[in-house]
């Protein structure tokens, strides 16, 4: 589902590559956390794989495509295939629950019925069908991270970034959004989580990918 090649990111006012002759390789229905300390390179190595940035250099396959060197015109294709939630949720505020949600299927232009149906589909999914008509501020943080899993999913992608999902919230609100990312990977989307959460990786037995100051130390 992913491979890195070598990957080099150098930021344009880095002092040091934010990312060093990376090579990983996760499996089609992996669920892998990616670990290290803060500044070690997970974000950018999440960005350049869902294209928010390019590699300085090396080579990125996604889903059998190489992400380093797509045309701007083949980007959207590639997003609909790769949903991402953030720490910081990402939602539009003066938009509904079902708004964000559907705001992907809208764009891809699929009839308004069908919106519908899928857009309450997933928020059933992740518990929030009675929330559809609410404003994300109106809700707790674990369920606007739910809104944004829902988001993320509601074009069935084959791949899943989250990006220190679980960083603002606490305990059981962990717990619930572990169980949707889960859930996602069991259905059979490949799941990538990048956290410095130590106990959260002990809890879940996954594989890990290890970075340090730009350099994977294990799990390639
Ligand atoms: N847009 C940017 N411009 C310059 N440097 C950046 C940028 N984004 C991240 N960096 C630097 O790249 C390194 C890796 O950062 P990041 O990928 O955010 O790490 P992590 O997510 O593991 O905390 C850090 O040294 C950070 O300061
Ligand atoms: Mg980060």
């Amino acid at each position: 589902m992913i491979q890195t090649f070598h990957v080099t990111k150098v930021y344009e006012r880095g002092d040091r590559p934010a990312l060093q002759d990376v090579s990983i390789e996760v499996e089609k229905g992996e669920f892998v956390f990616l670990t290290g300390p803060s500044g070690a390179g997970k974000s950018t190595l999440l960005k350049l794989l869902f294209v928010a940035e390019k590699p300085t250099r090396g080579q990125i396959l996604v889903n059998g495509r190489n992400v380093a060197t797509l045309r701007p015109s083949q980007i959207p294709l590639l997003r609909r295939q790769v949903g991402v939630v953030f720490q910081d949720f990402k939602l539009i505020g003066n938009q509904t629950v079902h708004e964000n949600v559907a705001y992907a299927l809208h764009v891809v232009g699929l009839p308004e019925r069908e919106i519908r149906k899928r857009v309450y589909q997933v928020l059933k999914g992740v518990g929030l069908f009675h929330k559809a008509n609410v404003l994300p501020p109106k809700l707790s943080g674990g369920e606007q991270q739910r809104v944004a899993i829902a988001r993320a999913l509601v074009n069935d992608p084959v791949l899943l970034l989250a990006d220190e999902p679980t960083g603002n919230l606490d305990a059981d609100i962990t717990r619930e959004i572990m169980t949707l990312l889960e859930e996602a990977n069991a259905r059979g989307t490949t799941v990538v989580v990048a956290t410095h959460d130590q106990a959260l990786i002990e809890r879940y037995q996954k594989r890990v990918v290890h970075l340090k100051s730009g350099l994977v130390l294990e799990g390639r």
